[in-house]
């Protein structure tokens, strides 16, 4: 990445393309419609709610970040998306369950505009779902020039010229990188062969990457996590980032854990549980499904206790991820974690977290600062993997000869430095040697 000279002011609309239309998509849209009317706080959203510091603790400089970076504002923002359902966001947002009416009745009519496009929908990629809104096609070539033909549209009938996406469509069954996924011209034959490594979601990172839109993965689907994307990336000057948005249970996970870490407390066991009712645990429930989202939950802890170096604290950790789809509970999701530590010449102890968290109130805040920080991304001139966004995933992308970071302080340090940098102001390394001598 090369430290930018100055980044433009992001002086028009910014168009944020979701694909899927579900309960994360809806809540953001609805958010931002009632922040923006004043109705309601973006909470949990940095780019709108956080600070950050300026040179010395003394100099009493911390600055808004929507103060400090040339960011799209809320007012700036105009959305769309894709389903292969055919409600509108409010229908949508009215049957995901999230917003209640206080808040859905006052953005209605503005909310029922943002209509899904038909999505490119292969079923064999998301077994519990029978899509009824999809595209016609007569291979996966032909569904990608669709969806490049959808935000080309899209711009044009909105007078956009900067448009970024964040998947926030369903999660796929588990798919490996196979020989299709390496460079682009296998890619792009693999698109005209129907190639079963090519997944629904791919057909839309590449669509984007070719289009000049940043894609953010919200999902832990294998979308964008290979090398042709990359290269495609890189060439097209597109920032890209994911996977997996970090919210209920991974979040705790990652603030506990390197909390253990720092303090050398060893752990023995963390057995996590969750209950949750709303279509995303419908398709969880299926185990192909659940096997990409296992695969993204299982990767933190192993990073941030690092097992080879301290096997007498972690060598033996038995780590265990269950979800269970429980449709009483709609998005009201219950995480239970059992946490088996132990301290000072090996004596157990033990840590319950019961956190009775709302999916999507978490994610849509990360969805908002992703489309937003990707916009400034582009606009900086950066391009391929954006690993200073590692803190808003479960399994950050990260360069192949790196490990990822997982810590959640680690992550956030390195985001407010990146911006720090960004804007040509001096990095801050907390070494604060100066203020003794
Ligand atoms: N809610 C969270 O906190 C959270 C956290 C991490 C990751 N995620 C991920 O975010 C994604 C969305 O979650 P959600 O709770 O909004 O789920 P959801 O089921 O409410 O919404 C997903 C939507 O995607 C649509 N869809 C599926 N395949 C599609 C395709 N090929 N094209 C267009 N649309 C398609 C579905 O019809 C559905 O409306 C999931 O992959 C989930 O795993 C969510």
């Amino acid at each position: 990445m090369k430290q930018p000279t100055s980044i433009p002011r992001a002086t028009d609309k910014l168009g944020v393309l979701m694909p899927g239309l579900g309960a994360v998509a809806t809540t953001t849209i609805a958010g931002v419609m009632l922040a923006r009317r004043g109705l309601a706080e973006p909470i949990g959203s940095l780019t709108q709610c956080a600070t950050i510091r300026l040179g010395k603790r003394t100099d009493n400089n911390t600055p808004y970040l929507k103060d400090y970076l040339p960011l799209a504002s809320l007012d700036q923002l105009v959305f769309g998306g894709w389903d292969i359902f055919p409600e509108n966001a409010y229908e949508s947002a009215a049957h995901a369950e999230v917003l209640e009416s206080r808040h859905l009745d006052p953005i209605k009519d503005e909310l029922s505009q943002v209509k899904a496009m038909k999505g490119a929908f292969n079923p064999e990629y998301v077994k519990r779902l029978n899509g009824t809104h999809v595209k016609e096609a007569k291979n996966k070539a032909e569904l990608v020039e669709q969806l490049r033909e959808d935000i080309r549209n899209f711009k044009k009938d909105n007078g956009l010229e900067r448009v970024v996406a964040v998947w926030c469509g369903s999660t796929e069954i588990y798919v490996e990188p196979t020989e299709v996924h390496q460079s682009i011209e296998a890619f792009e034959k693999g698109l005209q062969a129907n190639d079963p490594g090519i997944s629904n979601s791919q057909l839309y990172g590449w669509a984007c990457i070719q289009e000049g839109v940043p894609y953010a993965n919200g999902s832990p689907n294998l979308s964008i996590e290979f090398p042709a994307a990359m290269a495609l990336a890189k060439q097209k000057g597109v920032p890209l980032c994911g996977s997996d948005f970090k919210t209920g249970q991974t979040l705790m996970k990652t603030i506990l854990a390197p909390g253990f870490k720092a303090r050398m407390l060893g752990v023995q066991g963390w057995f996590s549980t969750n209950i949750l009712g709303n279509r995303d645990g419908e398709v969880l429930d299926d185990p192909a499904s659940f096997k990409t989202k296992e695969v993204s939950k299982l990767g933190a802890l192993d990073h941030i206790f690092q097992p080879k170096t301290y096997p007498q604290l972690y060598g033996e950790l038995y780590h265990k991820v269950r979800i269970n789809y429980y449709p009483p509970r709609g998005d009201a999701k219950e995480g239970w974690d059992n946490i088996d530590i132990f301290g000072w010449l090996g004596y157990p102890m033990q840590i319950k977290v019961d956190f009775l968290c709302r999916d999507s109130i978490l994610a849509a805040p990360i969805v908002l600062d992703l489309a937003l920080f990707m916009d400034l991304a582009q606009r900086a001139g950066f391009s391929g993997i954006q690993e200073w966004l590692s803190f808003y995933f479960k399994s950050p992308m990260h360069a192949p000869e790196l490990y990822p970071e997982h810590d959640l302080f680690i992550q956030h340090t390195k985001l407010k430095n990146t911006l720090r940098w960004m804007m040509g102001d001096e990095t801050i390394s907390h070494l604060g040697h100066e203020y003794y001598d």
